[in-house]
């Protein structure tokens, strides 16, 4: 049977059965929303690259969360410019550090908020790489480990709802895992940056994050672009880890690497709508090129149909305004 007896275009014919037979549908649930924690007061700086993103100090960055709030953003995730900087990121476990911060600010005001810091060295080293270094400059695994484990320690006794590892060396998971449940944090669950990509489309993030690695890149810990059967690889070994929700990043160019995971596991799945995608998206827009509320609801629509059942976004505001009309 086809045409002319089947017409496509019946179920198009209206908003209301449009409405009706719709298969994906993007909610405010979906979204977390990306803030960058300063240390001082009053301080608001503006990204060149991000318009619209600032790096925000403590007391900033609670009125920023209630705002999300309002819009029924069920969760942020955090990023910390420290004061200061050594070869062993000592300032990431440091609690008094802007991340610890904040975590303790926002969850004294907006208790319901989930706070999920993203649980990374590269923002904390001297040099820019996610972990400890041997002396030829490469990234250490085991010795790393240990450490993002301590930093995972002092988020959760800041308040942390869910930590985020977003460092991928080998073994984190387990490691964040037994130390939580030793000191009494069974309860926290790991969303594990799982399929993350040595991607281009972190730049921006980079200049707001103040992360640039010094010499090199992240093609030794950060995943291939080529490559899709290792990213289930990574995601599996992720889960037998202890991973709770897992995440591929970015979204928009590995829409396949979002749905092979979730047709593969039985388990959340995040997707991280990167800075370099936000990027483009806002340069479009500014120049009258896109229509921005089009374009944003329009990507992440495709993310969420994709297979993610978490997006992270620093669309997440407009589109939580733009999804109440
Ligand atoms: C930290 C981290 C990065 C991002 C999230 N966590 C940068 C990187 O790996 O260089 C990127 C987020 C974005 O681009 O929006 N490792």
């Amino acid at each position: 049977m086809g045409f002319p007896v089947v017409r496509a275009r019946r179920l198009r014919s209206s908003e209301t059965i449009r409405r009706m037979v719709r298969e994906n549908r993007l909610t405010v649930d979906d979204l977390v929303y990306p803030l960058f924690a300063t240390n001082g007061q009053g301080v608001k700086n503006p990204v060149a690259s991000m318009p619209g993103v600032f790096q925000l100090s403590v007391d900033l960055i609670v009125e920023e969360a209630g705002e999300a709030v309002k819009l029924g953003i069920p969760a942020v995730l955090l990023f910390g410019i420290p004061v200061y900087k050594d070869e062993k990121g000592s300032s990431a476990f440091d609690d008094n550090e802007a991340v610890q911060c904040a975590i303790r600010a926002i969850k004294e005001k907006y208790p319901q908020l989930l706070v999920i810091p993203d649980l990374c060295m590269c923002e904390y080293t001297s040099h820019g790489h996610c972990g400890i270094l041997d002396e030829q400059g490469n990234v250490l695994n085991d010795e790393t480990i240990a450490i993002l484990a301590k930093i995972a320690l002092s988020y959760a006794r800041a308040g942390a709802d869910i930590v985020a590892p977003s460092d991928m060396m080998d073994g984190r998971v387990g490691a964040i895992r037994e130390a939580l449940d030793a000191h009494g944090y069974s309860n926290i669950p790991i969303m594990a940056y799982s399929a993350k990509y040595a991607s281009g489309f972190y730049g921006p993030f980079r200049d707001v994050a103040e992360s640039t690695p010094q010499f090199g890149d992240r093609r030794g810990y950060q995943m291939d672009p080529a490559n899709s059967d290792e990213a289930l690889k990574e995601v599996w070994l992720d889960i037998e880890e202890g991973a709770d929700i897992v995440m591929v990043k970015p979204a928009l160019p590995y829409l396949d690497i979002i749905r092979r995971v979730k047709d593969e596991f039985q388990v959340p799945v995040a997707a991280y709508n990167v800075s370099g995608e936000y990027a483009m998206i806002k340069a479009a827009a500014l120049n009258g090129w896109l229509e921005e509320k089009r374009v944003v609801l329009e990507a992440l629509t495709g993310i969420k149909r994709a297979g993610a059942d978490i997006i992270i976004t620093y669309h997440a505001k407009d589109a939580a305004k733009w999804l109440k009309e």
